[in-house]
């Protein structure tokens, strides 16, 4: 070997630079979403947002309703709640609860003009420049509006194809000054469409009770229970089957009930397999949430689900989070719990699950199997992550 190429190191390590330098201004773009990466007219997937292969979706025609990796969720009519048929539902819901952990709803009484205005609002919100999304973006997770990207995007080291609107929605008129005014009707629609889920929440509530054989009492923990809408956006995806428009999760609250628009991609765990849940028009998608799985003493399961993207259409959905005030403890019901059937799970509140999300990157399952007790384990030995 001759003298050290000084040249060649400079040149390198120049090029390096430049390679950061667009990494770094790469970084900076990512951080404003996928609607603005697609606005900049992307026609590959960048490497921010491409899964390690054994992660990546394997899309096999999912639109196809023969395909039998589509599920027919549990539909269950309300309706039949204010009937002689109601011990009949009630029995169906805890079926779906049991071996689903997620069901439809139809016949649910909120009107269909209140939920195509939600659609239709979500759009139009999405659809404004980015200078006016980015008012509402903030990393700050108790901030009553948060617009931003991905999943958690501060610790993502994969980025998802979605962005989104949370919005704290209790108590309602004191957070209501603080959410988007434009689209100028965006407040008037989306608290509208707010009040609807949080009163089908509590009749869905009740009936659950009801089905688990628990005392009405713990009904009143919701009259001012937390409340968090998600209005999530996927923007079409020129290469979907490189990533997901969300990761495996499970939802933190009692029940999540979600909109979505006509176009398929949430796909929930079952029996092992992924498989997608086709859009039922004018019904909701409800599923248990760890809080009710941990509340049920492990009987109503909370499911892991993500969600796909596709190339040709964008996806709207609009998730509402509902659980107790974030200060209570969350316990299984004491109906629930005797000497055959003991406390499966840690008591949990929702400082230790911010915590939780903050602390780490948000990996599947973990926080719900972090509260789990196990019957090896001296029950009241409850430290495992904190
Ligand atoms: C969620 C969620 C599914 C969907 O927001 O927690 O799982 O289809 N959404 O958007
Ligand atoms: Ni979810």
């Amino acid at each position: 070997m001759g003298a050290i190429d000084v040249a060649a190191i400079a040149k390198s390590e120049g090029e390096s630079m430049v390679k950061r330098e667009e990494e770094r201004m790469g970084e900076a773009e990512y951080m404003k979403g996928v609607r603005h990466l697609c606005d900049t007219g992307v026609t590959k997937v960048p490497n921010r947002y491409i899964l390690p292969a054994p992660d990546r979706p394997h899309i096999v025609r999912c639109g196809d309703s023969t395909n039998s990796h589509n599920l027919k969720l549990p539909i269950i009519d309300l309706s039949l709640l204010h009937t002689p048929k109601r011990a009949m539902a009630l029995e169906a819901l805890s079926m779906a609860c049991k071996e689903y952990g997620f069901f439809q709803v139809v016949n649910h009484g909120i009107p269909s003009e209140v939920i195509e205005d939600m659609i239709d609002v979500s759009k139009r919100f999405f659809g404004m420049p980015y200078d006016e999304r980015e008012k509402y973006m903030s990393s700050d997770l108790r901030s009553p509006v948060r617009y931003g990207t991905s999943f958690n995007q501060i610790k993502d080291r994969v980025f998802c194809w979605r962005d989104f609107l949370k919005l704290s929605c209790q108590p309602l008129e004191s957070v209501l000054p603080f959410w988007p005014s434009s689209p100028a009707d965006m407040r008037e629609k989306t608290s509208a469409y707010a009040n609807g889920m949080k009163s089908l929440f509590k009749e869905l509530m009740s009936a659950i009770l009801e089905s688990l054989g628990v005392s009405m009492n713990a009904l009143s923990e919701f009259d001012d229970g937390s409340h968090l809408m998600v209005v999530n956006c996927f923007p079409p995806c020129p290469e979907p089957n490189l990533t997901l428009g969300m990761p495996p999760h499970s939802d933190y609250g009692f029940l999540t009930l979600l909109l979505q628009d006509q176009v398929a991609g949430l796909q929930v765990q079952y029996k092992d397999e992924w498989v997608t849940i086709d859009p039922v028009p004018g019904a909701f998608v409800v599923n248990i949430g760890d809080h009710l799985e941990i509340f049920s003493n492990g009987i109503y399961k909370s499911i892991l689900h993500r969600v796909l993207v596709n190339s040709l259409q964008n996806r709207i959905s609009i998730a509402s989070l509902h659980s107790m005030p974030v200060e209570k403890v969350i316990s299984p019901a004491a109906e629930l719990v005797s000497e055959s059937s003991p406390k499966r799970y840690m008591d949990t509140d929702f400082t230790t699950f911010l915590k939780y999300i903050s602390s780490t990157e948000f990996k599947k399952k973990n926080f719900l199997e972090s509260r789990k007790l196990t019957r090896t384990m001296d029950q009241t030995t409850e430290g495992q992550l904190f």
